[in-house]
Formats: C-alpha cells, sequence, structure tokens
C-alpha cells in the first residue's frame, strides 16, 4: 500500500547570502558622475527608501549565490543535501541560456539525480517556486525540497537609465521545504497579465551567436507602482480567505521588497500595523526572486519570525505576474 499523502509542505529551515560588494546611495552616485549621470541619495531614499544595495564580482554568478543560501538553508534545517528531492531555483538571471541555474547548483552541491529546474517569473518568482514546490510535495512527488531565489541584476541594469539603475541589487535566498503533517503552507496564490508585458521587461534575446534587441531592463515605473499596489492588496484578501484566516492573523507580512512606498501603501490598504512590516529593502535595494526568502531569512536570524508565527508572502513582477503564499512556520 502506498504511504498516505502528507497534508502540509512546511519550510524547516531558511538561509540567505548577499555578496561582499556593498554600494550605498553616494557610491553609487559618484559611479554614475563620471558618465554625466546625475542623482543623489536624498532623491533614492525618498521615492524608493533604498539606502544600499550588494552588487555581485564579475566572475560570480546566479548560481555561486544561490549555493551559499541553500547551504545556509540545509544547515539550518539540519539537512544534508543528498536528502534533497526537488531544486528549484527562482531567477530570471541565470547563469547561461542553459541549462538551467538549479542544474548547476545541484551540482555545485554535489547531488545528482534528483528533479531540478528554474522558474521564471521575475520578481514574483519565489513565490511561484514555493507554490509549485508546495504542490509536488503534497502530491507526493517530492518530500525535501530546496526553493531558492538567486539573481545578479546588476548583470542587465542599463546604468545610463537614472530612473531604473538604482533600483536593484544582487543576493540570493534558499529555505528547505519538507512534507509535514502539521502546517506548514496555509494557501497559496498565482496569477500572471501577460498584456502587461511592456512595463518591466528586458526585450532582448540570444539568437543566431548574437544578441537581438535590447538587453537591458526597462521599466515604466508608474505603471509598475499603480498596479502592484493593487495586486498586492487583492492577492493578500484572497489568499488569507482561502486559508480560512483574518488579516489579523497574521503575523508577519513580506512583500516583494521593489520599494518602500509600495510596501507601506499595501499594509495600509490591509489595514496592517506598519510594525508588522518586514523591511529590508533599504539595505538590499530591489533583488527581484531574491528579496522575499532574504527577508524572511534576516527575519528569521534576527529573532523577528519565530516558529509558529503566521507570516504572508507576497510576489509581484515583471510579466505581469503576482502571487502570495501564507504559512505558518
Ligand atoms: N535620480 C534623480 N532623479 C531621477 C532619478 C534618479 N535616480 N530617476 C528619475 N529621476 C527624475 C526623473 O527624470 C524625473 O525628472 P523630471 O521631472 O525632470 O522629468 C523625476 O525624477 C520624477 O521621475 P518619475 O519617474 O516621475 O518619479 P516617480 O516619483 O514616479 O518615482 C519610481 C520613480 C521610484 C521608479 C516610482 O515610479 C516607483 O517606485 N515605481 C515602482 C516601480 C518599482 O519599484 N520597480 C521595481 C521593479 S518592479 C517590481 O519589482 C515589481
Amino acid at each position: 500500500m502506498n504511504a498516505p499523502l502528507p497534508r502540509y509542505s512546511r519550510i524547516t529551515g531558511t538561509g540567505s547570502y548577499l555578496p561582499p560588494n556593498r554600494l550605498t546611495n553616494d557610491d553609487l552616485a559618484a559611479q554614475m558622475a563620471k558618465d554625466g549621470i546625475e542623482t543623489s541619495d536624498q532623491w533614492i531614499v525618498e521615492r524608493t527608501g533604498i539606502r544600499a544595495r550588494h552588487f555581485a564580482a564579475p566572475e560570480v554568478c546566479c548560481s555561486d549565490l544561490a549555493l551559499v543560501a541553500a547551504q545556509r538553508a540545509l544547515e539550518a534545517a539540519d539537512c544534508d543535501a543528498a536528502s534533497i528531492d526537488l531544486i528549484i531555483v527562482a531567477t530570471s538571471t541565470p547563469d547561461m541560456v542553459f541549462p538551467s541555474a538549479a542544474c548547476l547548483l545541484q551540482q555545485k552541491l554535489g547531488v545528482h539525480g534528483c528533479a531540478a529546474f528554474d522558474v521564471q517569473a521575475v520578481c514574483s518568482g519565489f513565490v511561484y517556486a514555493l507554490t509549485v514546490a508546495d504542490s509536488m510535495i503534497r502530491t507526493g512527488a517530492a518530500r525535501k525540497a530546496l526553493v531558492i531565489g538567486a539573481e545578479v541584476f546588476s548583470r542587465i541594469l542599463d546604468f545610463s537609465d537614472r530612473n531604473t539603475c538604482v533600483l536593484f541589487g544582487d543576493g540570493a535566498g534558499a529555505v528547505v521545504l519538507e512534507a509535514s503533517d502539521t502546517p506548514g503552507v496555509l494557501a497559496t496564490e498565482l496569477h500572471a497579465d501577460g498584456r502587461h508585458v511592456n512595463i518591466l521587461c528586458v526585450p532582448g534575446t540570444v539568437s543566431g551567436g548574437k544578441v537581438l534587441g535590447d538587453p537591458l531592463l526597462k521599466m515604466d515605473g508608474q505603471a509598475v507602482f499603480k498596479l502592484a499596489v493593487g495586486v498586492l492588496e487583492d492577492v493578500a484578501r484572497s489568499v488569507i480567505e482561502k486559508a480560512g484566516r483574518t488579516a489579523d492573523d497574521v503575523d508577519w507580512l513580506i512583500p516583494h521588497q521593489a520599494n518602500i512606498r509600495i510596501l507601506q501603501s499595501t499594509t495600509k490598504r490591509l489595514k496592517m500595523p506598519l510594525d508588522k512590516l518586514i523591511v529590508t529593502v533599504d539595505q538590499h535595494g530591489n533583488t527581484s526572486a531574491a528579496s522575499i526568502p532574504l527577508a524572511l531569512d534576516e527575519a528569521v536570524r534576527g529573532g523577528k519570525i519565530k516558529p509558529g508565527d503566521t507570516v504572508l508572502l507576497e510576489g509581484v513582477g515583471g510579466g505581469f505576474t503576482w502571487g502570495a503564499v501564507l504559512l505558518d512556520l
């Protein structure tokens, strides 16, 4: 007889990694000034809340950042890499066109044979990856997953475009997600709307041995802002209701760390006190798919988020994509 399917998946360990090269707004402004581009710490802080970001060294790839975050999550979960049977990396900046960053990471972890693939949903990537891993665990396709968000967005930034290059940073965050009879992930919800492809994109591609089109990030900031606050409120309400909980039951809110004004506005729309909001965008910038697991790990290691707390993770990004995961830690 088959073993009964687990009722839940549960996070048993978190980890993260930021590359050591940290640039404050003043550092970045000084670098941009060399090319005649003007910006300031005051403008960046007032509009975004960002004070610093980390950039990976040129030889460091997505899977290198993912490796350290994964190792830290495995250690926190007291789990041997060999027992992992699923690796999902959420990224829009993989090491190469293929194989996936997940396969490269698997090799770097020295484990072989388990399923490994990337999920590409830009800044919603981690929420997408966690939802896929949760589904695979609850259907019995996996029992112990590594779910990672890892990005080197510095590689796709146009440093002559002050509208975008001040916003992003590099980093990685990871969780170990295991089959469990106790919660766990309570509810998940994913969405996408391809009508908004053009408001946030990297339109270039590789073809015939050349880069075709523009391989650098383009964004209509105000359009993104308006869409983001609306969908983050809607998906939060929906996933909380799906789980049979209320907003008051949520101990911590971790939205994708894009911009402090989006984060605060989402929290207020949900009528949640601002002290339930986890903020790392000030120190990390926007690390796309890495931002949520990075923030989660920092809050866990910093002692803010404790075992048993109810946490709402919310992603929003290019595609346009968005989604949420409500979980008990
Ligand atoms: N330094 C100085 N001045 C700047 C900079 C800069 N880095 N960037 C733009 N400006 C100038 C503009 O040129 C403009 O000048 P002008 O009035 O002389 O034309 C002025 O500042 C205002 O520009 P706006 O684009 O209107 O500024 P806005 O208040 O909309 O802020 C921002 C821009 C921060 C991007 C905002 O639209 C925003 O937060 N959007 C959300 C997008 C976001 O967070 N994206 C992250 C990725 S998407 C995601 O993760 C979901």
